[in-house]
């Protein structure tokens, strides 16, 4: 797929569903009792891998419509076990997260994953799954296909989070919802904190404290998970790719409505604030527990500036784009604490720095940072870029395309499905150009 240059952005757009959210909705839904019904789910090949895990375990998952679904659970530690492998394509979430709940079920599961989640590390969340007794069977390194047992009887533990993961802390809650006692997870560095609000929302004690040691959380185990309505807020992170494109395109006047702005998701809108963007929040409200708000932006003269390293793990997503957006900026952007980017759908640190210096942009790539000389203008561009199955890659030099001299191209647009699908038809309806 190429984008070619193109001008503003106009008219109003929801972006699909928080993919985050959605795979938590299913997966907590599947281990309550009753009927959790879910709006706004993100139907993207991430997500549906999820809901057909779910359904392999034992829930009843059923599609009613447009975004619209029922999950039937079977409670904590009700799952069967599933006649096949439970295949998460290309979903680091969905089989992370998956290991945490079959932790809490007495059976045995095996799990794969497409050529890029089958490179990504497991053994983050096998590590502390051993510790609370369930034993995996994997080849050396710890990557899918592996197989996973939980234990009759599982232990709750305290877990220092390594490597600032919501996929590993969610993962040791998931577990510790069938084991007895309090199971504590210290994160240093506050991740995305969508597992504590939905599990406190459907009924499970989560406390969660502050302390000088960072955030601490405890779960008392073996809750009854009560079925509660979801309604899931569009993705910020999805939000962020018609937003830069928006800033970017001159005459541009963009309304993205109902984004999710949790604080610990923000820090790209925050980044783009600092950097110049004129980005406007209307209508700020609670939805299902999730602070959203429309957003208008215009065409903005972007500057580059020094991202705290510290936000990281609010924008760990958006660092794509934002170099984009960085790669037009007048000046240069810097870029530091990004080792977790090298461990993404693909190690979107080189990809990034490869593309755009392909792209004619001057990039520095550091082990855990990056460096990005602005132009201040429309970028050479005129590459073509390996998406290295990585949605995020993709579309960031897509929107590269639009916003340089000559067209920048994708050597596949397909996995662009896993988290926004929709992404081109959309933002040609705002006035993008794709061929
Ligand atoms: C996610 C956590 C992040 C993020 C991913 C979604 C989640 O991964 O990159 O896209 O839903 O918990 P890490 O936990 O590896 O940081």
């Amino acid at each position: 797929m190429t984008a070619l240059p193109s001008d503003g952005l106009k008219g109003s757009l929801k972006v699909p569903g928080d993919k985050s959210i959605s795979h938590r909705a299913l997966m907590f839904g599947a281990l309550a009792v009753g009927e959790t019904k879910i709006e706004g789910l993100l139907e993207g090949e991430d997500v549906l891998r999820t809901a057909a895990a779910m359904r392999a375990l034992g829930a009843e998952v059923i599609h009613e419509g447009p975004g619209c679904w029922r999950v039937f659970g079977r409670g904590i530690g009700g799952l069967g076990e599933p006649d096949d492998i439970l295949d998460f394509g290309n979903a680091g979430t969905g089989a992370r997260l998956a290991l945490g709940l079959l932790a809490g079920q007495p059976i045995t599961a095996f799990l794969t994953g497409d050529a890029s989640l089958r490179r990504r590390p497991m053994g983050r969340v096998m590590e502390p799954l051993e510790r609370m007794g369930v034993r995996f069977v994997s080849r050396e390194g710890g990557c899918l296909p592996l197989a996973v047992t939980g234990p009759e009887t599982l232990l709750p533990i305290e877990y220092r989070l390594p490597v600032p993961s919501a996929q590993v802390k969610s993962a040791v809650l998931l577990a510790g919802l069938a084991a007895p006692g309090e199971t504590v997870v210290i994160e240093p560095e506050a991740t995305r904190d969508h597992s504590e609000r939905l599990l406190q929302h459907f009924g499970a004690n989560v406390a969660v404290t502050d302390g000088e040691d960072g955030r601490r959380l405890v779960l008392t185990g073996q809750p009854e998970l009560q079925a509660a309505p979801v309604m899931v807020p569009a993705d910020p992170s999805s939000a962020a790719f018609p937003a830069v494109a928006a800033l970017l395109l001159p005459g541009s006047d963009l309304r993205l409505q109902g984004v999710c702005l949790n604080p610990l998701r923000d820090g790209v809108f925050r980044t783009l604030l600092e950097m110049g963007a004129d980005i406007a929040e209307e209508n700020r409200r609670v939805e299902a527990g999730e602070p959203v708000a429309d957003l208008r932006i215009k065409s903005s003269s972007l500057q580059g500036i020094e991202v705290p390293a510290e936000r990281a793990p609010s924008m760990i997503d958006e660092y794509p784009i934002l170099a984009m957006a960085a790669a037009c900026a007048k000046g240069r952007t810097v870029m530091r604490g990004l080792a977790e980017l090298r461990v993404k759908e693909s190690d979107r640190l080189s990809g990034v720095a490869r593309g755009l210096a392909a792209c004619g942009v001057v990039v520095e790539e550091g082990e855990d940072s990056l460096i990005v000389e602005g132009c201040g203008g429309r970028p050479r561009g005129g590459a073509t870029i390996a998406a290295e199955l990585d949605h995020r890659i993709a579309m960031s030099f897509l929107v590269l395309g639009l916003a340089s001299e000559q067209p920048v191209t994708i050597d596949d647009a397909a996995p662009i499905a896993t988290s926004f699908p929709g992404f081109t038809e959309l933002m040609c309806g705002l006035g993008a150009h794709f061929s």
